[in-house]
């Protein structure tokens, strides 16, 4: 509990920092808490070397805390040295043999763990997503499922006798990321042309909040991820909202006229139009996501009015621009983009 306790404020105040995701802290996560098998495997382990390391820092600490006492300087010792002790062969045989013991326990257990993780098979009912980093955030594509989507990867759980499986395929766009939901997984980096593979299980459904575990630019810290676990039937329904088109709301054709004729199509795609651009999110049900700017800032109007205004001042360094919009202009988009449910 007290372990979970400091995970838990540990990972507040990372996410937290530098303080604009406070409305967001209510999902928190840390490594004392796994829902999903390879994150049991692994907390298993950790647990192990932990109560290794302790009792090593029990033995180390006790023994000199003891020496300490024991051996301290007494009244008529004064510049007397005390008596020298030179070999003992029992000792360095005790020093040698136990350390060469616990390392290879631990060496055995831990690729019994790796084994199990990374050996793991492929059923046939499994999930394939693909992952790509991003300089700031994440593509999230469903390639058997035809849906793109970003920062949010949603995925099915099951039943306790038939938990699901979600294979990623992890890649990266740029420089070297790292996909990590502690509560889910261990990390597994992205790299440029190359493919990871990780696995995930969950066992409960909810929200897991995870982020990008490599340093990967100015925005590193704004890189965050959210995994939503549907109960089962869920996930379909979400599957079906994410395939059906946005409906077209005839009161907002000035905001998209303005959004199909500035460049915001160059980088944008929208399902059912021509808007096509890969280079930034795809937008077909932006207001179903839960956050801007990879976790930047919830995803509300007032929010949504600020990103497009000036993406600048909510995340500097993004590779969205200040489009240098009127207020009527930000106006129209953001009524626009607001029916991309
Ligand atoms: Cu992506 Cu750090």
């Amino acid at each position: 509990m007290l372990l979970r306790k400091i995970g838990c404020l540990t990972f507040l105040f990372s996410v937290t920092w530098p303080g604009i995701n406070l409305a967001m802290a209510e999902n928190v996560t840390n490594i004392f808490d796994p829902l999903s098998t390879p994150a049991h495997a692994i907390h298993e382990i950790s647990l192990l070397v932990l109560a290794i390391c302790a009792g090593i820092f029990l033995v180390v600490g006790g023994m000199l805390t003891y020496t300490i006492f024991r051996f301290r300087q007494r009244p008529g010792d004064e510049g007397r040295e005390p008596p020298q002790v030179y070999g003992s062969n029992q000792i360095e045989l005790a020093w040698t043999v136990i350390p060469l013991l616990i390392v290879a326990v631990l060496t055995l257990v831990t690729a019994r763990t790796i084994y199990d993780v990374q050996g793991a098979l492929r059923p046939d009912d499994a999930l394939d997503v693909t992952v790509v980093g991003r300089q700031w955030w994440w593509e999230i594509r469903y390639p058997g499922l035809g849906i793109v989507t970003a920062n949010e990867l949603h995925v099915p759980s099951g039943p306790p006798s038939r938990l699901r499986r979600t294979f990623l395929k992890l890649e990266s766009a740029d420089v070297a990321h790292s996909f990590w939901v502690p509560q889910l997984a261990g990390k597994t980096d992205l790299i440029p042309n190359r493919k990871n593979v990780m696995w995930i299980e969950p066992t409960e459904p909810g929200t897991y909040v995870g982020n990008c575990a490599e340093y990967c630019g100015v925005q590193h810290a704004r890189m965050l991820l959210r995994v939503i676990v549907h109960s089962p039937g869920e996930f379909e329904k979400w599957v079906e909202a994410q395939r059906t088109p946005p409906v077209a709301d005839p009161n907002t054709r000035e905001g998209r006229r303005l959004f199909f004729t500035t460049s915001c199509v160059n980088c944008h795609a929208v399902g059912g139009s021509t808007a096509r651009g890969t280079f930034g999110p795809d937008l077909t049900h932006l207001m179903s996501r839960e956050t801007l700017g990879a976790g930047t800032v919830p995803n509300t109007p007032d929010m949504l009015r600020q990103w497009v205004r000036d993406p600048q001042a909510l995340k500097a360094g993004c590779h969205m621009p200040d489009m240098q919009l009127t207020d009527h202009e930000t106006d129209q988009i953001v009524a626009y983009l607001l029916t991309l449910k």
